[in-house]
């Protein structure tokens, strides 16, 4: 059985993925109170004692917002800390997967969707970390696998990690019977974070390299917010609650979606993101009625 530490191993991929896997594989799952990846020691420590044959480093401050405000802290983690996993994986000859993200695109003033091929130009602190993480790993070990994510969604589970994303955002907004500003002109892949999962053992069969992972998606985010809508069977409630926010992105429309062709050409391949949506939905069971916003 392939032993695996995972770090970040208590968020809201990871937690799935090794509750998912289980049976499959020995996982040895740490968080910041295991093992800090920022103390250099204690992940030394950790990979002498633990010795396992892969890592998946998904360890990680995610909040963009946050990140631009604390720079600091966001390097200390998301740089400093990956370049700690990584010659720690090499010391003791683990193979690293790598977790990033389509933010590295963010700043790119061309359009998507864009291909591993293409340089990427991060306007976040986030993207940028993620960004400069990549190709200080690529230097430090050669059995590396990057996978860019496109930005998952999925829905709280009991004792799971909930992050941001665009199906739990809107089912909270009509809960509480708040207004869904969604820009037409904004485009982002977005992923089924089971479809992720389900997928991702594929990764280890990959020769070495970065690969785009995730749905591709030809609505924006306008229409998405109103497919999640009729998702849920509460179409009647979309011109009540939806804004279509022309403004936003306007003159410059946000299209950061990935070329996913070359895990495809190794058979990764994902539904698009408004068939995913539809399964998440329907696996979740959820349809809201309309006459008393409650779930049933
Ligand atoms: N979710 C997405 O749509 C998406 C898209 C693209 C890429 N990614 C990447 O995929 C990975 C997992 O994302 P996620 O959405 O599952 O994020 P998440 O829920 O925030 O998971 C990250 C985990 O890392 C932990 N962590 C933070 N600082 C740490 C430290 N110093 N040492 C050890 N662990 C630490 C976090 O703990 P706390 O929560 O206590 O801080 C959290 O449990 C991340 O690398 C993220 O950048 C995610």
């Amino acid at each position: 059985m392939k032993k695996i530490l995972i770090t970040g191993g208590k968020g809201f991929f990871s937690k799935r993925l090794t509750e998912f896997y289980k049976d499959q594989y020995e996982f040895i799952v740490t968080d910041k109170e295991e093992l800090d990846i920022v103390d250099n020691e204690k992940v030394e420590e950790f990979f002498t004692q633990y010795r396992p044959d892969y890592v998946i480093h998904a360890a990680a401050i995610a909040v963009t917002d946050f990140c631009n405000k604390r720079p600091d802290i966001a390097q200390k983690i998301n740089v400093d800390g990956a370049v700690n996993v990584a010659r720690a994986a090499k010391r003791v000859s683990a193979k690293l997967v790598f977790l990033s993200s389509e933010q590295v695109f963010n700043g790119n003033e061309n359009a998507g969707p864009f291909s591993e091929e293409d340089v990427a130009v991060p306007n976040t602190v986030y993207g940028a970390n993620k960004l400069e993480a990549e190709a200080l790993l690529k230097d430090i070990i050669d059995e590396l696998w990057i996978v860019r994510f496109t930005w998952m969604f999925g829905l709280p589970e009991r004792n799971n990690n909930m992050v941001n994303n665009i199906l739990w955002d809107t089912l909270t907004s009509i809960l509480k019977n708040e207004k869904i500003y969604a820009s037409p002109h904004e485009f982002r892949g977005m992923t089924y974070v089971y479809d992720m999962i389900e997928n991702f053992e594929k990764v280890f069969s990959l020769p070495f390299g970065t690969y785009h992972l995730g749905s591709i998606n030809n609505m924006s985010r306008y229409e998405m917010v109103k497919h999640i809508f009729s998702s849920l069977g509460i179409e009647e409630r979309i011109n009540e609650l939806v804004v279509e926010d022309t403004e936003k992105y306007s003159d410059n429309p946000r299209d950061i979606r990935l070329v996913t062709d070359k895990a495809k050409s190794y058979g990764i391949e994902f539904p698009d993101s408004g068939e995913a949506m539809r399964r998440c939905v329907e696996e979740y069971k959820i349809r809201l009625k309309q006459e008393s916003g409650l779930l049933v």
